[in-house]
């Protein structure tokens, strides 16, 4: 799979978020280690503090698949109904992507002008925290 057809991935599942509190939709898609593809949207809750990224819901999909290590994760969000921007993982979801990232594990995103973005877990998260 591609970077674009993984990023398309990301953007279509992006279309299925549940963000009516923020009105800020996000989809990711990665690829694992096994070569399978899994998506998330963020999905959030009247008590705000539940919200769930979408990052998460394509990590945990991985998990429960069998993934142990993500290759390649696309992200892409924006204000809902409305073109994605760049849109790099917050802080929580950079520590989540840490726990089956390696150094080739590569985080790509496009910017406002269609620009590829990509980056290692350590340019996000640089001296990250292990066990
Ligand atoms: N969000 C994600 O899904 N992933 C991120 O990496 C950044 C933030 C979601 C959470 C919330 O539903 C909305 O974007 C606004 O913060």
């Amino acid at each position: 799979m591609t970077d674009d057809e993984l990023l398309d991935l990301a953007r279509k599942v992006r279309n299925k978020a549940y963000c009516p509190y923020s009105g800020f939709s996000v989809g990711a898609a990665l690829i694992d280690d096994n070569g399978d593809v899994h998506v998330g949207c963020n999905v959030e809750n009247a008590a705000y503090s539940n919200v769930s990224c979408a990052e998460e819901g394509a990590i945990s999909a991985m998990v429960a698949s069998g993934g142990t290590r993500i290759v390649t994760i696309a992200v892409a969000g924006g204000d809902r109904d409305e073109r994605s921007r760049a849109c790099t993982p917050c802080g929580g979801c950079r520590q989540r992507i840490n726990e089956f990232a390696d150094e080739r594990t590569r985080i790509i995103v496009k910017d406002d002008d269609e620009h590829w973005h990509t980056y290692t877990l350590d340019d996000l998260l640089p001296s990250s925290f292990h066990l």
